[in-house]
């Protein structure tokens, strides 16, 4: 979850996007990414150097994901601020990290998905691919989930994807 306005629709998104998971197969977690202070720390995120506890537990926190969805508005034609903090905060950690993408919004948040692949990319995560969520066809502002069928199919085979790149990671010997 990535937005923090009072009356936000972020965690119901967020929530029927985890209840799709297969939830034999996957543990998940909801993370709040509004919860993270502001980038803090003296050093480069780059030289993992993190000296905050909030920065350790963030990096621990992705670095022991096998796979990560960001569930993300579209504020602006972008991604709200509390991603590219949560990005930003660490480097190494997001390197080969199968991540999804999952945008709402009146285009299915489209710019705020190819945006946030450009960032993910710079830090060498390994995007898998996005999909959107449309007002007022697939949601409603109120953030009541009315997906059809196929949207539905299409998210779960995006997290398909994800599971692909945890069974059989690129650094793997094969
Ligand atoms: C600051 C701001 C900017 C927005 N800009 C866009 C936009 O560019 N495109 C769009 O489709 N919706 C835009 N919206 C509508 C949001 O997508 C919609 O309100 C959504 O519910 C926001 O997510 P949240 O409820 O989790 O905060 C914007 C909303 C806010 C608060």
């Amino acid at each position: 979850m990535s937005s923090t306005r009072p009356g936000r629709i972020g965690p119901k998104v967020a929530e029927w996007v985890a209840a799709q998971a297969p939830t034999t197969e996957w543990s998940t977690a909801l993370v709040d990414l509004g919860e993270l202070p502001f980038l803090d720390e003296e050093d480069m995120p780059r030289n993992g150097n993190y000296a905050k506890p909030h920065t350790q537990a963030w990096a621990s926190q992705v670095f022991e994901s096998d796979a990560i969805v960001i569930v993300t508005p579209q504020y602006n034609r972008s991604f709200p601020a509390p991603i590219k903090n949560a990005v930003d905060m660490l480097f190494a950690e997001w390197q080969a990290k199968p991540v999804a993408l999952v945008g709402y919004g009146w285009t299915g948040a489209e710019d705020a998905t190819a945006d946030l692949t450009k960032v993910l990319t710079h830090v060498k995560a390994d995007v898998v691919g996005s999909t959107g969520l449309h007002f007022p066809d697939d949601l409603t502002p109120e953030g009541a989930v009315t997906v059809s069928g196929e949207k539905r199919d299409e998210l779960v085979a995006l997290l398909a994807a994800l599971s692909v790149k945890v069974e059989a990671p690129v650094d793997a010997p094969r």
